[in-house]
């Protein structure tokens, strides 16, 4: 079991943070309220970045770089602008990523982005949707990418229905699906949803 922190505190940010602590982590929350950021990620052997993604280069800035150094640093946040009102527009994508720009900021933490394509409540509980389907995750670091496989296998996913897409620069896919997340959710009425992939031989 480890210790983790958990940066942010909305919807994904307990959600995960009450579920690390279901499966037996320690666990300590940031928030810019009472500006904790720093003292979560110093206590963190992992990092959680369940932060606003127009705010997480700023929030994990506070965090300080020193205290992410050499940690996994699990981000499941999405570049949404909703400035401008429904649907939200991307704050970065095509030829570079929130992910990615979380790596740059913070070069020797070893980002992994997972859990950003489905609602909250499919995150700890994937069984809600009655079948096996997939999550992508991507990063740099392979052991990295491993800590992160075994915590979401403790949540009820099943490794082989994690797909592996790569290094950080994956995250730009990952991150423009949300543009069609967000349709789905509305013609489907519902954000718990999620996508299964079929290939030929299957
Ligand atoms: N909701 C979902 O089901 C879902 C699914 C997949 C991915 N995501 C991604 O996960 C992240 C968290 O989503 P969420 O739905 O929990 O909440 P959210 O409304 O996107 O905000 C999350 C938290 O970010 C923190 N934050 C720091 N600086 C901020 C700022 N300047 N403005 C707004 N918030 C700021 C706040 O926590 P503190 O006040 O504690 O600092 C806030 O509660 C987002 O990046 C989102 O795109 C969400």
């Amino acid at each position: 079991m480890s210790r983790i922190a958990v940066l942010g505190t909305g919807n994904v940010g307990q959600t995960i943070a009450g579920k690390l602590a279901d499966v037996g982590h320690e666990v300590k929350t940031g928030t810019r309220s009472d500006g904790t950021y720093a003292e979560a990620a110093a206590f963190g052997e992992i990092v959680v970045n369940a932060t606003a993604g127009a705010a997480s280069l700023e929030a994990l800035e506070a965090a300080g770089s020193e205290n992410l150094a050499g940690k996994t640093l699990w981000d499941i946040a999405n570049p949404l602008d909703f400035s401008q009102g429904m649907p939200p527009t991307l704050t970065v994508s095509n030829d570079d990523s929130l992910g990615e720009q979380i790596q740059r900021a913070h070069p020797d933490a070893n980002v992994v982005k997972a859990l950003n394509t489905i609602t909250a409540a499919l995150m700890v509980e994937p069984a809600l949707l009655g079948e096996e389907t997939n999550l992508f995750i991507c990063g740099n670091e392979k052991s990295a990418k491993a800590e992160v496989i075994q915590i979401l296998e403790t949540f009820g996913w099943l490794s082989g229905d994690i797909v592996d897409v790569g290094d950080i620069t994956a995250a730009r896919g990952t991150e423009a699906y949300l543009l069609l997340w967000i349709r789905l959710m509305g013609v489907l009425d519902t954000p718990t949803f999620n996508i299964k992939i079929v290939r030929a031989g299957d």
